[in-house]
């Protein structure tokens, strides 16, 4: 089988700075993958570059092949449809994707009526109505009809996070690129969102990758994991065995870490 996405050699860099560099890994059709590392390790550019999103001041080179598309150097037309129908990104915070002036449900029925079209569907209002009805299902949004009339700030952030989700699935893309997807959200949430979106994968057999600097959650998401450190790979595998022997030094002080403050979060409980 061949992969869905696969990343060669990328190197991301400014005229005086190199962010990324020698990084290479691929994903499966359906896979669950896993880019764990700190603060400025280069993950949001990695996901940036898959979907040639990157800043136009950021300079990339290598191989990025999307669904049989070369997108390093790809004209914008072709990326523009690349990203309607072949990847779609969750962003650590919804409102990045919403717009504040207009009611949710008009936000999910654009991609929702952009899809239908290409695939030749009926775009009429009731076809892109129950379209967005059942994606509204789709994410376990409580109280639906009310929440295609509400307006983003009139909605938790989780259930803004379902939108979002819910405009990225509207798509039907074969990888969804979810980029700290709970960072903003409270602890219970964060639970509800990453089960959420582990388990429409699996049912929609999409591939997913998942961005986080947080080990646990990577590690109930991912089949395969990379660590990244200063714009590097250091280490990947399956995720269990690079969570539970992690075999570089970096990897290993992530995990003991994360041990400690779990450890100092059971003494409080
Ligand atoms: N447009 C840009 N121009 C110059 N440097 C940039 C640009 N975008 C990002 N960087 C730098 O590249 C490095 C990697 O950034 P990136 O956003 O990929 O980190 P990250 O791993 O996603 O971090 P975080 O966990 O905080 O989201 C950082 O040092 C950042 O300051
Ligand atoms: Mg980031």
């Amino acid at each position: 089988m061949s992969d869905l996405l696969t990343v060669r050699d990328l190197r991301l860099s400014t005229p005086d700075k190199v962010l990324v560099q020698d990084l290479s890994f691929s994903i499966a059709a359906g896979e669950r993958f896993g880019l764990i590392g700190e603060s400025g390790s280069g993950k949001s550019l990695t996901s940036l570059a898959v979907t040639g999103l990157l800043a136009p001041g950021l300079r990339a080179e290598g191989s990025v092949e999307l669904a049989g598309t070369q997108v390093i150097g790809a004209p914008e037309r072709r990326l523009v449809g690349l990203r309607g129908n072949a990847v779609a990104t969750v962003f650590q915070e919804p409102l990045t994707a919403l717009d504040p002036l207009m009611p949710l449900g008009r936000q999910i029925a654009g991609p929702v009526r952009r899809r239908l079209k290409r695939e030749g569907a009926e775009t009429s209002g009731a076809a892109v109505r129950a379209e967005v009805m059942a994606l509204l299902e789709q994410v376990r949004m409580p109280d639906p009809a009310r929440l295609i009339g509400a307006y983003p700030h009139e909605v938790s952030g989780g259930q803004r996070q379902r939108v979002a989700i819910a405009m990225a699935l509207a798509c039907r893309p074969r990888l969804l690129i979810a980029d700290e997807p709970t960072t903003a959200l409270d602890v219970t949430t964060q639970a509800e969102i990453v089960r959420l979106i582990t388990s429409l994968v699996d049912e929609l057999g999409i591939a997913l990758l998942f961005i986080s600097h947080d080990l646990a959650v990577v590690g109930q998401v991912a089949e395969r994991v990379m660590v990244m450190r200063h714009g590097r790979a250091v280490e990947s595998g399956p995720a269990l065995q690079v969570l539970t022997q992690p075999q570089d030094d970096y990897t290993r002080n992530l995990v003991a870490a994360a041990r400690r403050f779990d450890a100092a979060l059971e003494g409080q409980g």
